[in-house]
């Protein structure tokens, strides 16, 4: 197993910060609360590597994602101690930890961008994506922002418009000028300095940009995506305002950068790319990111069928030597209890857990925590406010530590946490779920517990093979082990023989022949 890097037999749980731990009692999680609760992850659940979503200063406009300064801590989040705490702390108990770096817009209130706008020849007004208007005063191109409206927020003192492809407070950096490359760069060594062990690539394959900002076409019939509903923004073929082929010099850059390290840095960016030879690019020639997120089970129909088609697609592209990626849950995307059905939680922990490649688990889903109905007018998420239904923060909800008031996430006596609870938080918790030895917190310990003493489940190779219908069947390590997931509820007939190393029914009962309800197996030959 040494020839493997860290990364590659690793497991990451994404921490969203504002919603795992509060230790202020302001009702916002927090630095210490993460580190507070770093035996919960490293023994209790038993994961590998940390990500955690930004916590570096920003007025918040999209929680965070809106970077104000790239090399200090949010008050709200606590302070460069805290971060530093944190650090050490994961790394005593050998958890690696990976920040957010988010390359392809800063808040309009970073200082970068304060003077940018300030005059049409500041130094700086480069760094950012200036266009006059067109001759009737409507913005330069027909780009539109992933959130709503036009790509483009007018400054009424110098007469021109920025490019912002997110909030009119997100202001897209221009990477075509050498200077960010350098300033964004001193910025990420600043944190690989401080011993971070690998960075998550916001929107990654937004950076770089037409140099002539073509019109994007338009896409009447746009196909299923594999983000959630961005409305207009669907109804175009993004040629021109994302994907372009100048990203792949950019990675190489970030990758040398991040090789100049030792001990071995890590990168995994997000790219929502549907078609396969595309996103396979930002592998490069494993010379670019480390691993590109592979979101195309998060919005997969829940079906043996649809989940066989796409891993089998994404084990073809994956260049030779390349390593997959799995997620089905992150704090984009509406909860996976709530999409898949929480009888099909079982199967989808051990789905996640024992495909090929790197699984990401998102906070709070080791219990199943429900999707959280909040209203478009009661949405916080600038994406929820501008599009009814497509608001995310129904999955950022408190994690449920146990049955105190305010479910352990802040202490007693704090404000309202910032996002209200799940309806159930008093019996869907992690005290509760540690009791009950049937729970699904304890089946994702035990699936944790066993891939770690399992070469062939972090190593080995993926090939699918016959199932019944409404069963989805694969081994690893050329037929070592053998996953079956039955997504049915009814008994299947297997036929398997072997040794039921785990079933999701964490019982003695299982047979390696058949398959009760909703179960999932795995089996060693
Ligand atoms: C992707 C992040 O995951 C999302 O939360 C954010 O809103 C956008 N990038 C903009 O940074």
């Amino acid at each position: 197993m040494n020839e493997y890097s860290w990364w590659q037999t690793a497991v990451i749980y994404q921490v969203y910060p504002r919603s795992f731990q509060d230790t202020t009692g302001n009702g916002i999680g927090d630095l210490p609360g993460i580190t507070q609760r770093l035996d919960y992850l490293a023994d209790t659940l038993g994961i590998d590597a940390i990500w955690v979503s930004p916590f570096y200063p920003s007025p918040m406009a999209d929680f965070g994602y809106d970077v104000a300064d790239y090399t200090s801590v949010d008050p709200l989040f606590g302070t460069m101690d805290d971060f530093d705490a944190l650090l050490d702390g994961a790394h005593e108990r050998a958890l690696k930890l990976i920040i957010d770096w988010v390359p392809n817009h800063s808040s309009d209130e970073h200082p970068w961008f304060v003077e940018s706008r300030s005059s049409r020849d500041n130094p700086k007004r480069d760094w950012y994506v200036w266009r006059d208007p067109q001759p009737d005063g409507s913005p330069p191109n027909n780009w539109l922002s992933a959130f709503g409206g036009p790509a483009w927020g007018l400054d009424e003192q110098t007469g021109q418009y920025y490019l912002c492809t997110f909030t009119k407070k997100q202001a897209d950096l221009n990477w075509r000028n050498p200077e960010v490359q350098e300033a964004m760069f001193a910025d990420l060594s600043f944190w690989l300095d401080r011993g971070v062990d690998g960075i998550r690539v916001d929107v990654a394959h937004f950076v770089m940009k037409d140099p002539l900002l073509r019109d994007n076409p338009p896409l009447p019939d746009p196909p299923a995506t594999l983000s959630r509903n961005h409305g207009e923004y669907d109804k175009y073929e993004h040629l021109y305002d994302k994907g372009h082929p100048d990203n792949h010099a950019l990675y190489r850059d970030v990758r040398a950068l991040l090789d100049s390290y030792r001990p071995e840095r890590f990168s995994i960016g997000e790219i929502h790319i549907a078609d396969w030879e595309e996103w396979a690019g930002y592998y490069g020639n494993l010379d670019e990111l480390h691993l590109p997120f592979n979101f195309s089970l998060v919005h997969c129909p829940w079906t043996p069928e649809d989940i066989g088609r796409r891993v089998a697609a994404a084990e073809a592209a994956i260049p030779e030597g390349g390593w997959p990626s799995q997620v089905l849950g992150n704090h984009d995307d509406a909860r996976i209890a709530t999409r898949f059905g929480g009888e099909h939680m079982p199967i989808a922990a051990m789905l996640l857990l024992t495909l090929r490649g790197v699984p990401t688990l998102y906070y709070g889903d080791e219990l199943a925590i429900p999707e959280r109905f909040i209203p478009a007018e009661q949405q916080l998420d600038p994406h929820g406010r501008s599009l009814p239904g497509s608001g995310r923060d129904g999955c950022r909800t408190p994690m449920q530590w146990d049955d105190s008031t305010l479910a352990g996430f802040s202490p007693e006596g704090a404000a309202a946490p910032w996002l209200p609870l799940t309806d159930d938080w008093s019996d869907r918790n992690v005290a509760r779920h540690l009791e009950d030895p049937r729970s699904l917190l304890n089946l994702y310990r035990a699936l944790l517990a066993y891939r770690k003493t399992s070469p062939a489940l972090q190593v080995g190779d993926y090939r699918q093979v016959d199932a019944p219908p409404g069963c989805l069947a694969y081994s690893r390590n050329e037929g070592a082990v053998t996953i079956a997931l039955n997504f049915t509820d009814t008994a299947l007939d297997l036929g398997l023989s072997g040794k039921v190393a785990v079933t999701t029914y964490l019982d003695d009962d299982a047979v390696p022949s058949r398959l009760r309800p909703n179960e999932g197996l795995i089996i060693e030959s």
